[in-house]
């Protein structure tokens, strides 16, 4: 009878034992991860803070107390880090005053107070992340890629930028800015956020390799003019030619000067 009931408790005792072990793990878990996560919550939410901070001078007379939105400026709830480092990193916002078109201009924030503010408005709704090199980097592209780069472009964003990036005048009084000096990481930007009448490119329809290719084909439209050798005014052979000549006569001249103290030393 003993022996029988000890064989029937044995059964039972293997689900306890690994009931145990969950526990143990479970326990042995909890005591190394909160202290792992927690730092890094308390990394990002002492961010999230400085960026409030921030934003309730700068910004929240317009967006709101809690970037809700207001008559004057639009909610930025879930507009994503990528449209605020955008925004701020082109000194578009804070903007002035109200008005129709915010110009880029250099901005008096440092970038650690952008990402700040970037991480309190990523804080609100999830939206667009700010790009890490590697999605903008144009290293490696290959001429093919390039053109195809151009191709994209002109069918997508020449409308509007003009077929080199030049930048236009829009109908209803506003414009589409010069993309000539605009860094990689703001097109990339721009492109998934659509700033004003600007539409998002998301990445369903346009993948990170596409928008390389057009960063890639903006880079090198945009250096051409220095491409080969000296610029010399960017007039050409005819500017070329005119300092061989330049060279060449100064040459004679220096050859003649010569020949004539040469000549007045022997007489
Ligand atoms: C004088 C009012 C004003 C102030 C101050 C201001 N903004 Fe704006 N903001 C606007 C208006 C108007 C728009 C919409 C028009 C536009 O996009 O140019 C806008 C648009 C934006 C957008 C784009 C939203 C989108 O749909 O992608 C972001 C992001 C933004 N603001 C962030 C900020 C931040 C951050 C600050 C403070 C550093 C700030 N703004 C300060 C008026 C303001
Ligand atoms: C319907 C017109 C339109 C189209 C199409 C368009 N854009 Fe724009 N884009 C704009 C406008 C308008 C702005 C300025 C927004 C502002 O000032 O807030 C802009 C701004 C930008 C900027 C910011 C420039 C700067 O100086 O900070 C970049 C970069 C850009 N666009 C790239 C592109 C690319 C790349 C495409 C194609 C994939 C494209 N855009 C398609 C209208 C357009």
């Amino acid at each position: 009878m003993r022996f029988l009931s000890t064989r029937r408790r044995n059964p039972a005792a293997k689900p306890l034992l690994l009931l145990l072990a969950l526990v143990l793990v479970g326990s042995a878990y909890a005591l190394i991860s909160p202290s792992a996560s927690s730092s890094a919550d308390s990394n990002v939410s002492s961010q999230v803070a400085a960026g409030k901070a921030i934003f309730e001078t700068n910004c929240s007379s317009c967006h709101g107390m809690n970037g809700e939105g207001t008559s004057q400026a639009p909610s930025l709830a879930g507009v994503g880090a990528a449209s605020v480092d955008f925004q701020m990193g082109s000194g578009r916002m804070p903007m002035a005053r109200p008005e129709a078109q915010a110009p880029a201009k250099a901005t008096d924030f440092t970038s650690e107070e952008i990402s700040q503010v970037a991480a309190y408005v990523a804080s609100l709704a999830p939206g667009p992340e700010i790009p890490s090199s590697d999605q903008y980097s144009t290293a490696g592209l290959t001429a093919e890629q390039l053109a195809r780069g151009g191709e994209l472009f002109r069918t997508n964003c020449s409308a509007c930028h003009n077929i080199e990036g030049r930048g236009g005048a829009l109908p209803n009084g506003s414009y589409a800015p010069s993309l000539m000096k605009t860094s990689g990481k703001h097109i990339y930007e721009a492109m998934r956020t659509g700033p004003q009448q600007m539409p998002v490119f998301a990445k369903g329809t346009m993948t990170d390799q596409d928008v390389k290719e057009i960063i890639g084909y903006l880079n090198t439209t945009h250096a051409q003019p220095s491409d080969g050798g000296f610029a010399l005014g960017g007039l050409g052979p005819v500017s070329e030619g005119l300092w061989a000549w330049v060279i060449g006569i100064g040459a004679c001249v220096l050859v003649a000067i010569w020949l004539a103290r040469k000549g007045a030393r022997s007489r």
